[in-house]
C-alpha cells in the first residue's frame, strides 16, 4: 500500500498486488473510476498521452525546479519496495550511462516511457497520481539527487543533514528536525554524493572518503564516507539563501536592537576593520554580508571566499574563490594565495568570507596598511577567543614571531569584533559589540560598546533577554565616525540604547 493513499484511505486506496491476482487495466475498482474519473481512465499500461491535461500534470515532476516544493510524505516500505523493483528493471532495460548523455527533457521523457511499460507489463496497478510519484522519484534519482530533490527544492531549510540512508535531519527556523527522507541504501546515497561531487571535478570514494563541493546554486556541501564514517555516508549541505537577510531584517528578529543596528551601519560605513566571530551557523557570513551594503558605493571591494556566499551591492566588486586540488592532488589555490594577490590588486577594501588559517596574517597586513574597513569571519565563541585565535593561525603559517609582536600586530589592526552566537533555543543574537583598544603590558585590551544580555527562560523554552549599551559615549573609532560625519548619529545611537537600559 502507497503510504500517501493510506492517509486518505477509502474508495482511492489501490493496493499494489501480485501478478497473478491482478485485475486487467480496464478492471480498476469502480470506485476509484468514481473518485477520480480521469486517474482511472489512465490506469496502468493505458496511453497516457491522448487523455487531456496530461501534459500539464507531468510538467511539476521536474527535479530541478519544481512548481512548488512537494512536502515530503512518509512511505511505507511497499513503496520502496515497488520502486527498487521497478529500478531494477530499468537498469536492465537502459544503459543509464547512455542516459546520463541526453538532456534532462529527453532523458526524462525516456526513462517516463519504459517506467510506464514495467508498470504496465509486471501489473503495478496504481492510479496516476503514484505512477507519478514514482516516476519522479526515479527520474530523481536517475538525473537528479535522488530523495533529497524535495528538500533541495525548500527555501525554508537552512542545513541538510544525512546521516548514512536511514536518518534525515534539516534545520528549519533555527531548529533541527528528522525528516521521513530515506534513501534505498547506503550505495545510493553515496552516489548521489558522487554525483554532486563530480560537479566541481572532485571524487569520493573509499580511498579519498572527505570532500567540499558545491551544488550549482552555491549551496555548500561536505561529504564523508565510509571507511570513516562508521554508520555510512555523512552529507551535510548548507543551503544557499538567494534572498540574504538584511540588517532590518535582523532587527525585526531580534539579533540586534534598533540602536544596535544602527552602530553596525556606522562602523560599516566608516571604514572599521571588523571581525565577525561565532560559531558554526551562529550567523556570521549573513552579518558580513549585512555590514557590506553601508560600504560606500566607490569603494573597490575584493572578496576572497571558499565557495562565493557574499552578495555585495555596490558597483565595483571583484569575487575571488580559493580551488581545492583536483583529484591528482594538484592546482590548489589557498585562501592565502587569495589574500596576497588581492594586494597587487589595488583593492579600497578586502574581504574574507572565512579566516580559517594563515591567511588571517595577511588580512592583517591588510588592514595595516591602507586598507582599512577590511573584513572576515572567524569561528570562535567570544571576542577574547577569537583574539587567541587570530594568534593560533598566524603561529601555523610557521611564522616565528615573538607572541607579543604577534597581539601588536592584531590589536594594531582590528577595530571591532562583533559576536554572532545561537543561542539554545536556535535563535541567533549578536552578543558584543567589542572594539579593540591596544595593549597592556603582554594583554591585549578590548571594551564592549554593546552587550545581549540573557535575563531568563519564557515557558516556551524561548530565551528573554536584550540589548544593551555598555555606557560608552566616545568608541574608540570616534574620530573615524567624525571624519565620515556620523559622530552624531554614533552619539544618538549610543545614548538611546543607553536610555533604553536605564529605563
Ligand atoms: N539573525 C538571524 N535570524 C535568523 N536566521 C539567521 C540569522 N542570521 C543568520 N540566519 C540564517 O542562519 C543560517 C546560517 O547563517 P550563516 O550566516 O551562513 O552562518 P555562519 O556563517 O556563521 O556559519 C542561514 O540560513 C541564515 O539565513
Ligand atoms: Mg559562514
Amino acid at each position: 500500500m502507497f503510504g500517501k493513499r493510506s492517509t486518505q484511505g477509502g474508495a482511492a486506496e489501490v493496493a499494489v498486488r501480485p501478478a497473478t491476482q491482478m485485475p486487467a487495466p480496464a478492471a480498476v475498482p469502480a470506485a476509484v473510476v468514481a473518485a477520480r474519473p480521469v486517474e482511472a481512465a489512465a490506469a496502468p499500461g493505458a496511453d497516457l498521452r491522448g487523455l487531456p491535461g496530461f501534459a500539464q500534470r507531468l510538467q511539476p515532476i521536474a527535479p530541478e525546479k519544481p512548481a512548488e516544493p512537494k512536502p515530503v510524505r512518509a512511505r511505507s516500505d511497499t513503496y520502496y519496495e515497488t520502486k527498487s523493483q521497478v529500478f531494477a528493471a530499468l537498469i536492465d532495460t537502459i544503459d543509464l550511462s547512455q542516459i546520463a548523455g541526453l538532456s534532462t527533457e529527453a532523458a526524462r521523457e525516456e526513462i517516463r516511457d519504459i517506467v510506464n511499460d514495467i508498470i504496465a507489463i509486471k501489473n503495478f496497478a496504481m492510479t496516476i497520481a503514484e505512477q507519478e510519484d514514482l516516476l519522479a522519484d526515479i527520474c530523481n534519482d536517475v538525473l537528479g539527487y535522488g530523495p533529497l530533490e524535495p528538500l533541495l527544492a525548500r527555501d525554508d531549510i537552512a542545513d541538510i543533514m544525512v546521516n548514512g540512508a536511514r536518518q534525515t535531519f534539516i534545520e528549519v527556523n533555527g531548529k533541527v528536525e528528522e525528516t521521513e527522507i530515506r534513501f534505498r541504501d547506503n550505495q545510493q546515497l553515496l552516489n548521489i554524493c558522487q554525483r554532486i561531487v563530480s560537479q566541481v571535478g572532485r571524487r569520493v570514494d573509499e580511498t579519498s572518503p572527505i570532500c567540499d563541493a558545491r551544488l550549482p546554486d552555491g549551496s555548500r556541501v561536505n561529504v564523508i564516507a565510509p571507511p570513516l564514517a562508521i554508520d555510512g555516508t555523512v552529507l551535510t549541505i548548507r543551503k544557499f539563501k538567494k534572498d540574504k537577510l538584511t540588517l532590518p531584517q535582523l532587527v525585526n528578529f531580534g539579533a540586534i536592537s534598533p540602536e544596535g543596528a544602527e552602530i553596525l551601519q556606522i562602523i560599516g560605513r566608516v571604514r572599521c576593520n571588523v571581525v565577525i566571530s561565532g560559531g558554526t551557523g551562529s550567523g556570521k557570513t549573513t552579518l558580513l554580508n549585512c555590514l557590506t551594503r553601508y560600504i560606500d558605493e566607490d569603494e573597490r571591494i575584493i572578496t576572497c571566499e571558499d565557495s562565493a556566499e557574499l552578495q555585495l551591492q555596490q558597483p565595483h566588486v571583484v569575487r575571488l574563490e580559493t580551488r581545492p586540488p583536483n583529484i591528482e592532488g594538484e592546482g590548489e589555490i589557498t585562501m592565502r594565495d587569495l589574500v596576497k594577490n588581492c594586494l597587487r590588486m589595488r583593492p579600497e577594501r578586502i574581504i574574507v568570507g572565512e579566516v580559517r588559517g594563515p591567511e588571517v596574517f595577511d588580512l592583517l597586513q591588510a588592514m595595516n596598511t591602507g586598507h582599512d574597513g577590511s573584513m572576515g569571519t572567524i569561528h570562535s565563541n567570544s571576542p577574547r577567543e577569537c583574539l587567541n585565535r587570530m594568534e593560533a593561525m598566524i603561529a601555523m603559517g610557521g611564522f616565528t614571531l615573538p607572541p607579543r609582536t604577534v597581539r601588536e600586530i592584531i590589536s594594531g589592526s582590528v577595530d571591532v569584533i562583533i559576536q554572532a552566537a545561537r543561542l539554545r533555543d536556535g535563535s541567533r543574537r549578536i552578543t558584543h559589540i567589542t572594539e579593540v583598544l591596544g595593549m597592556e603590558g603582554d594583554v591585549i585590551t578590548t571594551q564592549d560598546l554593546f552587550l545581549y544580555d540573557i535575563m531568563g527562560e519564557a515557558a516556551n523554552g524561548k530565551i528573554i533577554g536584550r540589548h544593551r549599551s555598555t555606557g560608552i559615549g566616545r568608541p574608540a573609532f570616534w574620530d573615524r565616525a567624525r571624519y565620515y560625519n556620523e559622530e552624531q548619529r554614533l552619539a544618538s545611537a549610543l545614548d538611546a540604547a543607553l536610555d533604553k537600559t536605564v529605563a
